[in-house]
């Protein structure tokens, strides 16, 4: 999806070159996340001008757009805000003119960047079109650009020079959806903004001297100095504003939802345009200063601030990040960072904490790696490990996991347990579901984000919603999050994105701990969901005597985990000649699993279709027999699981349906086990021999093969691992 990066460097001499170079290169850290066209708006040369460059395709294409431009790279700035931008089209083909960073108008008074959907983008296009804008994208973004210059204007006129932040939370007024969104403008120079709602944003800080503390305070409206209205005030939106004697709130006008448009969608004339300068009146703030920015002396402290969708593209420059929170609007200037918000809300936290992130730059590198989907596959090892890590007392069968302890006795008392996820993180929760429901004894259901909140499924207030995600930022996963908080659910995340949305808004969770997962196609994160999920059905069964034997076997299972993937893992030359041989060019592929390798099948299905555009069908053995066998012959390419558990003897038959059809499947099966030994010499079938471990931990070690099957037919056929086509890494959009 797309992705920001902002720098601003405030008493930190840099070249425009410098400037440009840590655009882009924050840029190419994002690249990961998927996108079809990048862009950057710095300052110009002439006062308070802003020079945008954009492309389309990769940022290489920009590079080269940059060269072509050829701005002065030699002028410096001892300050300065530069913003810029990946985009993943939903507006709008990629085209050179919807490219971010979009602007107001010729002049490039506004300039924005912007991830997410303006839902009412129509509506506010009609109104401003009426207002003699011309727009020259199809985006909704540059609604956003041309919104702010509209409100600048007539705030202006009618004697208001309001702060950017001001002037900022009137736009916000205005526009529904997501977003997260930098704007930097030619009336504020060397003054950026950033806000959020519902799309990630954070801020790395880097300073030489030591922050004074490490947070920065939240700013709300200083309700003593604000004007009370008889009536509610309409704002431009149709949004009425009322204050009491705590907050401001805002409320739908009902009578009159439209105010700021007519019927027709048009805008109502002189109706914005006299009662917005009255709105703006009432977010006069208090001034205040950013204690964290503040010198011993009171003196300016050089400061460079690194504002991005993703910590990856800001751990190079610094580990010490603030993440915003929905509706947070950050101002940045002369070297202080603000947070203001709209309005005080009941319990709303009063400040910001400034983090240290444990992330290394080599994480996020590729190393010997050609792919990171590669290096990530490799690094289960220590993946698997890491999530374990502190968790699991091995020599005492026991688990702690910090995050959910004062939750458990909660949890047990639950009539239901609901898994909700999208993707390969649904598919770690069909693996462990059967496991869940045994240790725990809680029927569990696993539902996928987007068909739970079509259904609008009935969630009630002793139900556990539990989210599984890797980025924690998916669009369908967090809505599914929000619809179950406003029912009243105890909420659990199961998330790897340290500071992601989903692991905020949860009541309590698990990080799995695996690293920055940079490649579309998840791995690592897979095998660390399982373990964090299985982890966690663990602790909730550690009150039961009945469970001791199997939790005793299950936790000195997963001690063996880390080792056997690395064995598992030699598979690779074999799985990349049978890929070059009997699997290449195959138009189709099914996979058979049973039992907990059902998800299995499902999740290796998933990983080839993605990365190597292969048709691939994750079939229930089960259900072979009821139309699935139809399609086998002596030609159809089959995988199927065959490892040893309850199931063994029906999968056997399941199999031996398809080889008496011809079928020469791929039997993932145990090392040697002598009904596959037997059956590879007789009926001329494959086997790819892994090692055997607890049944409900099977499932992370069957996966790898499939895993690296999935990346050399990929590679064979020569498509970019990493960024296969139409697809993105953090899914943001419904
Ligand atoms: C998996 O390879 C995919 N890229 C995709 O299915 C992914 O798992 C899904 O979009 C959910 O993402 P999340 O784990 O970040 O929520």
């Amino acid at each position: 999806m797309c992705g920001i990066f902002g720098y601003c460097n405030y008493l930190v001499e840099k070249s425009r070159g410098e400037i440009m170079d840590t655009l882009v290169e924050g840029l190419e850290r994002l690249e990961y996340r998927g996108y079809d066209s990048t862009g950057i708006a710095i300052d110009g040369d002439e006062l308070d001008s802003t020079l945008i460059i954009k492309q389309i395709g990769k940022v290489s294409a920009l590079k080269k757009e940059i060269a072509k431009v050829n701005p002065n790279r030699d002028v410096t700035f001892v300050s300065h805000c530069g913003i810029a931008h990946t985009r993943w089209a939903t507006h709008g083909e990629p085209k050179q003119v919807n490219c971010h960073p979009q602007r107001s108008d010729p002049n490039n008074e506004f300039v924005i960047v912007h991830n997410g959907i303006i839902t009412n983008f129509r509506e506010l296009k009609t109104l401003l079109l009426n207002k003699g804008y011309k727009f020259e994208s199809e985006t909704d973004t540059e609604c956003i650009a041309k919104l702010f210059k509209h409100l600048y204007d007539i705030n202006y006129q009618n004697g208001h020079e309001l702060d950017f932040h001001e002037l900022t939370k009137l736009v916000l007024l205005e526009i529904e959806g997501s977003y997260g969104l930098l704007c930097r403008s030619s009336h504020y120079p060397n003054e950026v903004i950033a806000t959020r709602k519902g799309s990630p944003l954070l801020i790395g800080v880097k300073s030489e001297k030591k922050l004074k503390v490490d947070f920065v305070d939240v700013e709300f409206p200083d309700e003593s100095n604000l004007g009370r209205p008889e009536t509610p005030l309409i704002a431009a939106n149709g949004k009425a504003i009322h204050s009491d004697d705590n907050n401001i709130t805002v409320t739908t006008n009902k009578k009159n939802p439209d105010a700021f448009l007519n019927g027709n969608g048009h805008s109502s004339g002189s109706h914005d345009d006299n009662l917005l300068p009255i709105a703006a009146n009432e977010f006069n703030l208090r001034y205040s200063q950013s204690r964290a920015f503040l010198s011993e002396d009171g003196s300016p402290t050089p400061v460079e601030f690194f504002l991005s969708s993703d910590a990856s593209s800001v751990i190079k420059h610094t580990k010490k990040v603030l993440f915003l929170e929905d509706d947070d609007i950050a101002h940045i200037y002369d070297g202080e960072l603000h947070i203001h918000r709209s309005r005080r809300e009941v319990g709303a936290s009063m400040t910001r904490s400034i983090q240290t992130l444990e992330m290394e730059l080599a994480q996020i590198m590729k190393g010997p790696y050609k792919h990171f989907m590669q290096k990530e596959i490799y690094e289960q090892p220590e993946s698997t490990f890491n999530t374990m890590r502190g968790r699991i007392d091995f020599e005492n069968n026991s688990i702690n996991l910090g995050g959910l302890k004062a939750w458990l006795p909660a949890i047990r008392r639950a009539r239901r347990i609901i898994m909700i996820a999208c993707g390969t993180s649904y598919h770690s929760c069909l693996a462990t579901r059967a496991i869940f429901e045994e240790l725990s004894e809680i029927p569990v259901s696993v539902e996928l984000a987007s068909d739970f909140l079509d259904r609008k499924s009935p969630v009630f207030r002793d139900d556990i919603c539990v989210f599984v995600s890797q980025s924690g930022e998916t669009a369908d996963t967090m809505l599914a999050l929000n619809y179950t908080l406003e029912r009243g659910a105890l909420t659990v995340g199961i998330v790897n994105t340290v500071g992601s949305s989903i692991s905020r808004a949860t009541h309590c969770g698990v990080h799995i701990n695996a690293g920055p997962e940079i490649g579309v196609a998840s791995t690592k994160a897979y095998t660390s969901q399982y373990i964090a999920l299985v982890m966690f059905a663990l602790s909730l069964s550690d009150d039961r005597v009945s469970k001791l034997e199997r939790r005793e076997a299950i936790i000195q299972g997963l001690k063996l985990i880390p080792s056997q993937v690395k064995q598992v893992l030699k598979l690779e030359p074999k799985i990349k000649e049978l890929c070059a041989t009997k699997l290449a060019d195959q138009k189709s592929l099914l996979i058979l699993g049973r039992g907990y390798q059902f998800a299995s099948a499902l999740e290796g299905a998933l990983k080839i279709k993605e990365i190597s555009y292969m048709h691939s069908e994750g079939v229930l053995a089960g259900e072979l027999k009821h139309g699935v066998l139809a399609l086998v012959d002596e030609n159809l390419p089959l995988i199927a699981f065959g490892t040893r558990d309850s199931l063994f003897p029906k999968v056997l038959s399941s199999i031996e349906q398809v080889t008496a059809r011809k079928g020469h499947p791929i039997v993932i099966c145990n090392e040697n086990d002598e009904v596959w030994m037997e059956k590879a010499v007789n009926s001329n079938l494959e086997t790819l021999e892994v090692p055997q471990t607890v049944d409900c931990l099977q499932g992370l070690l069957n996966i790898v093969p499939l895993q690296l099957m999935s990346y050399w037919l990929a590679v064979n056929k020569g498509i970019d691992v990493d960024f296969p086509r139409n697809l993105a890494k953090s899914v943001t959009v419904e």
